[in-house]
Order: structure tokens, then sequence, then C-alpha cells
């Protein structure tokens, strides 16, 4: 169903992985809510759980907990495979990853909106200490991308030298993009994303029912979803 040259580029990066006898952390971050934290890390999961690579979601976002909702509602709904989320305060990440670390290779980590600025760097800094690439979706309006400036200067503050995206998001079309992209020459940490994900119904549609992911819908659009979903996958594990 998708495509070879991803099954290729996923068993290499795997295989290199566990020669390395390591693991690959992602923390998804951003301080807004309803950017896509949930509707990117739950794909993104599917992708590797679909590959048959160990991995997991983390679900940090405290009180709202919707990964872990969308796989409580697919395993009752009985849809394989099973998406391995767990719900966690983000108090416990720390002392919770070297256990998930022995039995997953992978760990998505899902950290919550944040209430303030102080909040929002406690988890930049989380992230930074965790993982091995951070990743923030981010929609092409100015209320998404005032947010920007105060999460750079976090990274900067805290001497971060761990990769990290932003990933445009719920694009309508691309001239929208120039509000990301004229931000993009002051940026030291972030990078923006080449692939952008487009505003398309399914991706509201998947989740939401029985806790689907986007590559278990039929149809045109979310063919073109799963498409631009594997481009971003494929840039993000391999930049
Ligand atoms: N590319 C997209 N196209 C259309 N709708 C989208 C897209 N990405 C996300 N959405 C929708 O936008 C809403 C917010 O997305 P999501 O829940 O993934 O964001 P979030 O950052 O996890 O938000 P929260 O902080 O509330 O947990 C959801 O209804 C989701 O279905
Ligand atoms: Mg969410």
């Amino acid at each position: 169903m998708l495509n070879q040259q991803l099954e290729t580029a996923m068993k290499k990066w795997l295989e290199a992985m566990i020669e390395s006898n390591g693991n690959f952390v992602l923390a998804v971050v951003g301080g807004k809510g309803g950017l896509g934290k949930t509707t990117f890390s739950y794909n993104f999961l599917w992708l590797l759980v679909k590959y048959n690579i160990p991995a997991v979601l983390v679900d940090c976002d405290n009180g709202q907990n919707s990964s872990a909702e969308f796989a409580a509602d697919r395993k009752a709904a009985n849809i394989l495979p099973e998406m391995p989320v767990i719900a966690m305060p983000t108090e416990q990440l720390s002392k919770a990853l070297p256990k998930l670390a022995k039995e997953f290779r992978v760990i998505i980590i899902e950290f919550g909106k944040t209430d303030n600025a102080e909040s929002a760097k406690r988890a930049l800094e989380l992230a930074i200490k965790l993982a091995d690439k951070i990743v923030m979706p981010l929609q092409p309006t100015a209320p998404d991308v005032k947010t920007i400036p105060s999460a750079e200067e976090n990274l900067i503050r805290l001497n971060s030298t761990v990769p990290a995206f932003i990933v445009p998001n719920r694009v309508k079309k691309e001239s929208q993009l120039n509000v990301i992209y004229g931000v993009r020459s002051f940026l030291k940490c972030f990078k923006v994303t080449k692939t952008y994900l487009g505003d398309r119904l399914c991706y509201q549609d998947s989740l939401g029912f029985d806790g689907r992911s986007i590559f278990e819908l039929n149809g045109t659009e979310p063919k073109k979803a799963q498409h631009e979903f594997i481009q971003l996958f494929e840039e993000i594990l391999n930049d």
C-alpha cells in the first residue's frame, strides 16, 4: 500500500539504529493549542508501527490526552494494529524514559500546550534533554507565527543543538506559507520543513471517529494526505 522507497529507507534507518544499539526520541512541541501536534504524532506513530518498528507515543498533553483517547477508541473498535500510546504527566517523563527505551526503539513525546512562558521554557528544556529531534507543527497564521520567536529564544538560551523543525500545517494555498517563510531568515535553531501538510478534512475525519490514521482512509483527499505525510516523515527522519 505504501511506497517501496519508504520501506527500504525505513529498514535502513532501523538497522543503523539497532547497530548503534540506540533509540530515537522525537519531541513534538508547541506552546499554543490546536497546532496539529496530535495529528502529527499519531500518524507518525502509525507509520512506524506499520513497518514493525517498536514505537510508542507518550502523550503528555495533560488534561486532554487526545492521542491516548484515539488509541483507546481504536482498540474499542477492534482496529488493528493497536496503537501503543501511553498517557503520562510531563513530570514523570525523565524517570519513565529509560524503562520505555528498553522496550521501544522509537519514542514520540507529545507535549501539551503551555499556559505561560515559564512552562513553555520547561517543556522545551525537557525536549532538548530527552529528544534527538524536535518538531513543532504550525499553521501559517499570524497568531501561530508569533509563537516562533519565544520558542527560538528558548532554544538559543538553552544552547540547544537538537535539530528542530517547524512543520507548516493546515496550508490552504502555497502563498500562505509566506507568513512562515517571512521569519525563516531570522531562525538560528529551527528549520522550516520543505514539506507542508495541506488543510484537508480527512485529517479531522481520520482520528475523530475510531482512532484511524489517514493511512486507513480511502479516497482522493486521503491519498494526497498520505503522500504529503510520507514525504514529511522521510524529510524529518533523513534530515
Ligand atoms: N492538516 C490538517 N488539515 C485539517 N485539519 C487539521 C489538520 N491538522 C490538524 N487539523 C485539525 O485541527 C485540530 C487541531 O489539531 P490537533 O488536535 O492535532 O492539534 P494539537 O496541537 O494537538 O491541539 P491541542 O493543543 O488542542 O491538543 C483538530 O481538529 C485536527 O483534526
Ligand atoms: Mg493535542
